[in-house]
């Protein structure tokens, strides 16, 4: 896979894997040399048009080696214009569905897939001229040029993008490409490899020892279990951090991997006590993070040669242009520490699955046997509950407007590339349910200045005109009242098969409530691919109404609300 820009290239490549052929990816303008070994090309799609300044290249010693090629969108553009044919920048683009006129061809890629067919496009230029030698074989009635071959030198562009769902024959043009004009054959298995992986842990630690530490996600819990499985128990150390912002029944969970925990309760809370600025507590988290990774190490003496560490790093993490970069501007996540870099630097660490993507990892650690309940989990952030228990400096009242009532407790958001900090909306849910109307949600957050997320009251003791926002920090009472509170969501949510349906689904405790019931909680089901864009779920009713009677019994929760925000404009998290 030739990277000609971000995230098309993965799902590519992971298209490709799916069909059992491995597939690595390389930037665009990777030697024809270094591709030898290559059974085949791909050159991804990107946002740039080949007119751009230093837009991505590809060396055009690829297209006469006779290894296949296929150009994919902004691929194919640049092949046409390497090779000697026209590319002519749009005026307005095509984005979205279209129907694919395809002719009759013999053809190894496009044999029997002749016809009428959806097929999703994404593009700015066009190809109005192929070079010569190819022929046109399909369009749309926007695109003139959506397909073209050359067959006997195993070159090949798509306008489209076979690899997206939207494409309703896309997995038959890239099976067709990697096995008819390829000739590769369907050797890739990542259950299958668990002997090797092991054989290459025990190759590169060699006589040392490894130290992991372990968060309790799917990562870094595979691969502390494959070096547990390839080295003598003794040689393996893993260590939990036991944060006092762990879910219920986490640490246990945890524990059972083998891991030791390490227990810091009093130390984080202690420095958390009183703040209530989100970013003032995700650095100190961090701070806290790196003391005690520090006194691990120094107490178990890692610093030493016969140590390397182990991390659960995966493909994407390794290479930068599809890594979740954007994030860490809107958030601080979590420290790395000095000693880890050190050890990283001297090369003394060990990333067993580096080369895998996260559904193969999740297939390794089934392999391993590891159970469904730690494979399927959902992304858990570093910091914890602590950055879902939202806190407020003084009391203040809910403000009623003609849209709803502004609750004067900041979130977090992203519009375009910044993030905003302001309050909240909350609108009355419709027949007592969170009303689906994400529309009307993203369409307030655009109207009104001043807000960034909008929610729906789902279940109130009392009429939310009667609530006010509490004085209130992060105390061990508060973090307790959501553990509780999330135990209860994830034990309906998971009994019901919902936590499957979503990508994320965390609670928030807002200091919204009455004197006697202080605090009110949030629901936030995601469906997200990557963390960086997510889309709020609705939830079935079936599920809601018993989850907000278990919430409510709660004393001190005083009411149940359901985020309707989409991010952008609102993040995932709250803080
Ligand atoms: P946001 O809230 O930025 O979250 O939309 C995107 C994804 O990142 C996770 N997240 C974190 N993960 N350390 C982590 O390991 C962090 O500090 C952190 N902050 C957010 C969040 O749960 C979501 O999946």
């Amino acid at each position: 896979m030739l990277d000609a820009g971000g995230q098309y290239c993965h799902l590519i490549a992971r298209k490709v894997r799916d069909l059992g052929v491995y597939a690595a990816v390389r930037p665009s303008e990777t030697r024809a040399g270094d591709l030898a070994g290559a059974k085949g090309i791909i050159i991804s799609g990107g946002p740039a048009s080949v007119y751009d300044f230093e837009s991505p290249t590809a060396d055009p010693a690829i297209f006469s080696t006779g290894q296949g090629v296929l150009g994919i969108c902004y691929g194919q553009q640049l092949m046409a214009y390497l090779l000697g044919g026209t590319v002519t920048r749009g005026e307005k683009g095509e984005y979205g569905l279209a129907t694919l006129e395809l002719d009759e061809a013999r053809d190894p890629l496009f044999g029997g897939l002749s016809g009428r067919q959806q097929i999703w496009m994404s593009h700015r230029d066009v190809v109005t001229a192929p070079p010569a030698g190819f022929t046109v074989l399909g369009r749309t009635e926007t695109c003139a040029v959506a397909a073209i071959a050359a067959a006997e030198r195993k070159l090949y562009g798509l306008q489209f993008h076979p690899e997206v769902v939207h494409t309703a024959r896309g997995r038959e043009y890239l099976r067709n490409f990697v096995f008819a004009v390829c000739g590769c054959a369907p050797d890739w298995e990542p259950r299958g490899r668990v002997p090797m992986l092991e054989q290459e842990i025990r190759d590169a630690v060699g006589g040392r020892s490894v130290f992991f530490f372990v968060s309790g996600g799917v990562d870094s819990s595979v691969a502390y279990t494959l070096c547990r499985r390839a080295l003598p128990a003794e040689r393996v150390r893993g260590v939990y951090v036991d944060t006092g912002l762990m879910r219920e029944g986490e640490t246990d969970f945890v524990s059972r991997l083998g891991v030791s925990v390490q227990q810091a309760a009093d130390q984080f809370l202690g420095a958390l006590a009183g703040v209530t600025e989100p970013e003032r507590k995700r650095h100190i988290i961090g701070e806290e993070f790196v003391r005690v990774q520090e006194r691990i190490i120094d107490a178990r003496h890692i610093f030493e040669e016969n140590w390397i560490l182990g991390q659960g790093t995966i493909y994407p993490d390794t290479i930068e242009s599809g890594g979740t970069a954007k994030a860490a501007v809107i958030k601080t996540h979590h420290n790395r520490v000095a000693g880890i870099q050190k050890l990283i630097d001297s090369g003394r660490i060990v990333e067993p699955l580096k080369s895998f993507y996260k559904d193969e990892v999740r297939e390794v650690g089934r392999e391993l046997g590891l159970p469904a309940e730690l494979l399927e989990r959902h992304p858990f952030p570093g910091p914890g509950l602590a950055i879902r228990c939202l806190c407020a400096e003084s009391d203040a009242p809910v403000h009623a407007t003609a849209d709803g009532y502004v609750i004067p407790v900041h979130s977090v958001g992203v519009q375009g590339d910044s993030r905003s900090y302001a309050p909240v909306l909350a609108i009355d849910a419709v027949d007592g349910h969170a009303a689906p109307d994400h529309e009307r949600a993203t369409a307030l957050i655009n109207r009104l200045s001043g807000i960034n997320r909008v929610i729906a009251a789902v279940a109130t003791r009392v009429p939310l005109a009667g609530m006010l926002v509490r004085a209130s920090s992060l105390t061990p009472e508060r973090i307790e009242r959501l553990r509780r509170a999330d135990s209860i969501v994830r034990r309906l949510s998971h009994a019901s098969g919902f936590d499957g349906t979503v990508w994320q689904f965390p609670v928030i405790l807002i200091p919204l409530g009455t004197s006697e019931a202080p605090d009110s909680v949030v629901l936030r089901p995601v469906d997200s691919v990557d963390g960086m864009t997510a889309r709020s779920v609705t939830m079935p009713a079936e599920l809601l109404d018993p989850m907000c009677e278990e919430l409510l019994a709660i004393p001190e929760i005083a009411g149940v609300f359901y985020d309707l925000t989409h991010k952008p404009p609102a993040t995932i998290e709250w803080e």
